[in-house]
């Protein structure tokens, strides 16, 4: 029987790579640059499927221009903000992501954020690093507590309650915003705030793990920053959209917000030049799901979901 004709846009992990080998007739891009879109259209009239990354951009135009040929989008990742639904929909291309598996990855990262912008971790790298450390006093570097804190998260999903169990270990006390309330047994004792702005006012912490949709682009605005908790800190896992960069950084100017742990920004790759002046947002280059056992769950996942669809069945994770 013919294999499907498959394209993996981005260099994936071996094992995942093996195994497309192994069961498509598959093209890898080793160069692993980011698809254009001229490519994307392009392979819309060569292979059957695509294993896209985030990187990759299905807009409602290149959509448009496509080939027949293209059966399913398997997205490498839970978030798909980068593809237009209703557009791929429309054209009868089946389309899924990657959730569950990265949840735990993407939660430690975050809490390597909230730990390291709470207690002054570029700052505090840099002056040991460059040989600057010639002095010390009880008032040097002070942070902020985590232990008995109260931490907000906005996005009570996959990820919001993995971060939200290992916050926990840290004493935290933890309340949310999600578009419903939990079950007692998801909750998990959390406290459910009906507004965000209910949740602001007692988050000391902050922690966005909702998704990018026209909604919530630029949830923490200027006004939002405001109602937080003199002294909060800020962490972004999730996607640069969620947050007004200017506000943030106005925030961080006067002093109502702390600090930040962005590991998402408005433009990727890149992040923002004018965050590099502030000691006290600890950045990193949107790696939350990059642990060798998460790119590997990710993968196999992702053809999974190829291989249910090539079967006849439905993918598990069809949108
Ligand atoms: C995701 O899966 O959405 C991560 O951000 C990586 O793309």
């Amino acid at each position: 029987m013919t294999k499907p004709r498959l394209w993996i846009t981005r260099r994936l992990s071996d094992a995942t790579l093996e195994r497309a080998a192994r069961d498509y007739d598959v093209v890898i891009n080793y160069e692993d640059e980011p698809g254009t879109a001229a490519q994307i259209i392009a392979a819309s009239a060569d292979f059957d499927a695509i294993i896209p990354c985030h990187s990759e951009h299905f807009s409602a135009e290149v959509v448009a221009q496509f080939s027949p040929r293209l059966k399913i989008v398997a997205n490498h990742s839970v978030g798909v903000d980068h593809c237009d639904l209703d557009a791929l929909k429309a054209r009868g291309i089946a389309v899924t992501n990657t959730p569950d598996v990265l949840s735990d990855a993407t939660a430690e990262l975050a809490m390597l954020l909230m730990l390291g912008a709470a207690r002054h971790a570029v700052a505090g790298d840099r002056i040991v690093r460059t040989g600057a450390w010639d002095s010390w006093s009880p008032a040097f570097m002070v942070g902020k507590q985590v232990t008995g804190s109260r931490l907000g998260i906005i996005g009570m999903g996959r990820v919001g309650q993995a971060f939200a169990a290992k916050a926990r270990g840290f004493g935290m006390d933890i309340h949310y915003y999600n578009r419903s309330e939990l079950p007692a047994d998801q909750a998990l004792g959390a406290t459910y705030h009906k507004s965000i702005e209910s949740l602001l006012s007692v988050a000391d912490f902050l922690s966005l793990h909702c998704p990018a949709t026209p909604e919530t682009t630029d949830v923490m605005n200027a006004d939002r920053f405001a109602l937080l908790p003199k002294g909060a800190v800020v962490v972004n896992t999730a996607r640069g959209a969620l947050v007004d960069e200017n506000a943030l950084m106005a925030a961080l100017d006067s002093g109502h917000v702390a600090a930040a742990g962005l590991d998402c920004f408005k433009v990727e790759p890149g992040g923002n030049p004018a965050f590099a002046q502030y000691d006290n947002i600890f950045m990193l280059p949107h790696i939350g799901s990059a642990t060798r056992k998460t790119r590997d769950a990710m993968g196999f996942r992702a053809l999974d979901n190829l291989d249910a669809f090539f079967a006849g069945r439905a993918p598990g994770d069809l949108l």
